[in-house]
């Protein structure tokens, strides 16, 4: 009993004396999904304004595919030393149920570090796609077999757009995967995919560029970035709602000393002017100082775990 007591002070202490000095080191933040994406985008931002305020290099690495189960499974084996983080959204709690031979417990598998932003999603098509409004497109899936949509695998933010979309019009498209919305956007662009649904972060500079269409926005109200657009409620999908919520996560057994200087790290980044703009200006909202925490990112994660599941089970769409 003695012996393992004073195991769990000597833990303590080597943890507390390693975060004294932390980050003596570059830390490296790992994004599920391809480079030049909503995910990747918003984790560049964060990692650049956090890297200024803990005085170390934060590099991104960029490990997409099966949904963003590789590259969470590649933090969740990672050191619990602070070095090694992931980034990713509500795709991580979707997972959790859509992917039945997952190697860790969602759940119990972090020491998160806190959510950093809110995105909406838009619903948008090739710039030279028949139809032009949210009602026109859905009279034109109902006539045509072969329409595709584009996501970022199974379990993606764009997956999850997409089903909602199809299990509301009670329409079936086509589904392309990538790995990542960065290179579904070039494809859409390019016009080798028909429509998307991605976070508003990818998609607003390529609407108000022309090169792609916009039918909807996910959130209640129209976006300041986009105020053209019409909510997807406004557009005839009556409540049809989606917000993307960004958190960081920190592999389970990181030193609490070491998650708290992240997180206080969080904080004040998301409170830089810079940052808030640069946010704005691709319609993500960063988070108020109280979510930017380990509670509010565990409750989050476990609460949308919950809240998924039911959903996904009984459509019955498991990745596996
Ligand atoms: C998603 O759909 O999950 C994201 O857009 C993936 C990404 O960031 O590329």
């Amino acid at each position: 009993m003695r012996r393992v007591v004073l195991a769990a002070i000597m833990a303590v202490a080597a943890g507390s004396a390693a975060a004294q000095d932390y980050p003596n080191k570059p830390i490296t933040i790992v994004v599920p999904a391809a480079a030049g994406g909503p995910t990747d985008t918003i984790s560049r931002v964060t990692a650049q304004a956090m890297s200024k305020v803990l005085g170390q290099q934060m590099l991104i690495e960029n490990v997409g595919g099966a949904g963003g189960t590789l590259g969470t499974a590649r933090v969740v084996r990672a050191a619990p030393d602070g070095y090694t983080l992931l980034i990713y959204h509500v795709g991580l709690a979707t997972a959790a149920t859509l992917y039945r031979q997952l190697p860790y417990d969602t759940k119990q598998a972090f020491a998160p570090v806190g959510l950093i932003t809110d995105a909406p999603m838009t619903i948008i098509a090739r710039s030279d796609f028949e139809p032009n409004t949210l009602s026109e497109l859905v009279a034109y899936l109902k006539s045509r077999e072969k329409t595709t949509i584009g996501n970022a695998g199974v379990g993606s933010a764009a997956h999850l757009c997409g089903m909602l979309f199809m299990s509301e019009t009670k329409l079936q498209l086509t589904t392309v995967p990538y790995r990542g919305t960065g290179p579904m956007m070039n494809d859409l662009i390019g016009k080798q995919i028909d429509t998307g649904c991605d976070q508003a972060t990818n998609t607003t500079g390529p609407i108000l560029g022309k090169q792609i269409k916009a039918y909807a926005v996910t959130t209640k109200s129209r976006l300041k970035s986009l105020p053209d657009v019409p909510t997807a409620d406004e557009a005839g999908l009556k409540g049809f709602e989606l917000n993307i919520w960004h958190g960081i996560f920190a592999p389970k057994g990181t030193p609490p000393a070491i998650v708290d200087k992240l997180s206080n790290a969080l904080k004040t980044a998301l409170k830089e002017p810079d940052v808030m703009k640069r946010f704005n200006d691709i319609s993500t909202t960063p988070v108020p100082e109280n979510r930017a925490t380990p509670n509010a990112a565990q409750s989050t994660l476990t609460s949308e775990i919950d809240r998924w599941a039911p959903i996904i089970k009984a459509a019955g769409q498991f990745a596996d």
